[in-house]
């Protein structure tokens, strides 16, 4: 269903580019798009939410598509959104610090788009508070792509096709940041992710796609190991909360709280969703564990439990869970079952360009 409507979407792009003449007439009547779940994800985290201003469109997905792949969103015109977020790393970098466009590093890894409608803060910190709000920043960062949105404008308002395509998704040619960052927002509903083989196994019930060594490090996850306290399973893997799992001692990045400014919030970072986390290596904020290997020897025994803030979870870990090397091995083989063949591939989200 979603497939079709899009693909309508983009034969009307192409349509609308070759028949210029029959443009004049357009009518603005933008198709509703509803994304399909599958009928666990209703029952445990409900239909994807869509903001009343900014209902998902074919059109609207259309444009966002187009943007996220956009390279005129930077100064130097040389990298898009997906230059960070690449649909085959489950749009994450597998760089350890993103580069912008004049080559500066950040000290934070770039994050994954994974089923973000479901979620209300974003960036490591929650500095932001929806889809629409945070596709503001990349563009101004000036270690991302340092430019500024009235230039943006400028740029697609010149554009052989981007008049048109505001026009179908908006209802106006005159184009303005805010709807740039609606029909941004609009696609990366889209990017959900809920066909892997733990979903198979543990959400459609199939216990014959999981070997033995993938069943006993899921009994390790939901078990000893507790990993389902802050990654859910829930169908999302996170809790979408902001929590200090103890990496640190004394923490150099201070976290949720260089947001919000509280003491308590030191050290406490955003819990990611470990839907593909095989895909989207380095790990943790600042890109400190290059493997799952290490990840998991972490949580075996490098536990800082004087960490300030650290959650209470945490705590009955001791400096870790002391697993043996084979438990170890059977937990990161069973993370790898989070791996999504389809979102990975799936044509509906790749390089329109
Ligand atoms: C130069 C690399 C780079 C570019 C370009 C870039 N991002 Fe990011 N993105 C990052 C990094 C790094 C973070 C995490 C930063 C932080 O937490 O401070 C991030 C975080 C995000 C998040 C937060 C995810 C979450 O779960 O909280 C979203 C959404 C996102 N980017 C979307 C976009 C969009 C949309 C664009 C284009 C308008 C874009 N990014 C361009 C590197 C980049
Ligand atoms: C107290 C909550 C909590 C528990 C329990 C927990 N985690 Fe995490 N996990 C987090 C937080 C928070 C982060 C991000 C920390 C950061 O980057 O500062 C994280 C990060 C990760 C990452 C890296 C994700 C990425 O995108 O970089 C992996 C993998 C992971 N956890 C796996 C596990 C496993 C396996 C277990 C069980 C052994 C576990 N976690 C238990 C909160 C938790």
């Amino acid at each position: 269903m979603k497939k079709k409507v899009l693909i309508a979407a983009i034969a009307a792009i192409f349509i609308g580019t070759y028949a210029c003449k029959k443009e004049k007439d357009a009518v603005y009547n933008p198709t509703a798009l509803t994304v399909e779940v599958p009928a666990f994800v209703k029952k445990y985290v409900g239909a994807m939410p869509s903001p009343p201003d900014n209902q998902l469109t074919a059109e609207g997905v259309a444009l966002g598509r187009m943007l996220f792949y956009e390279k005129l969103l930077s100064n130097n015109r040389t990298i898009s959104c997906a230059s960070c977020h690449e649909q085959k790393n489950a749009f994450d970098d597998r760089r350890p610090f993103s580069k912008g466009t004049n080559g500066a590093e950040g000290n934070r890894n770039a994050m994954a788009i994974i089923n973000a409608a479901w979620d209300k803060q974003f960036f490591w910190d929650g500095r932001r508070a929806s889809l629409e709000g945070q596709a503001h920043d990349p563009v101004t960062n000036p270690i991302e792509m340092a430019n500024n949105w009235t230039e943006v404008v400028s740029r697609l308002q010149s554009n052989m096709l981007y008049p048109t395509l505001f026009f179908k998704a908006f209802g106006t040619k005159t184009i303005d940041s805010n709807l740039a960052m609606k029909a941004i927002a609009q696609f990366e509903r889209t990017l959900v992710s809920f066909d892997s083989r733990f979903d198979k196994y543990y959400h459609l019930g199939d216990t014959t796609v999981f070997t033995a060594q993938e069943k006993s490090g899921f009994n390790i996850f939901t078990g000893k190991g507790m990993c389902n306290n802050c990654h859910l399973m829930n169908t999302l893997l996170t809790d979408h909360e902001f929590k200090n799992n103890g990496l640190d001692a004394a923490p150099a990045d201070a976290g949720l709280m260089k947001f919000t400014g509280i003491a308590s919030d030191r050290g406490k970072f955003k819990v990611p969703t470990l839907r593909n986390i095989a895909m989207t290596a380095p790990y943790m904020h600042d890109s400190r564990f290059t493997t799952l290997e290490q990840v998991v020897n972490f949580y075996s025994t490098g536990i800082q439990q004087s960490s300030p803030n650290i959650d209470e979870h945490m705590p009955a870990f001791g400096n870790g869970l002391n697993l043996t090397s084979q438990e170890q091995s059977d937990l990161v083989v069973f993370l790898k079952t989070f791996t999504d063949q389809a979102f990975l591939k799936d044509p509906d989200f790749s390089d329109p360009h």
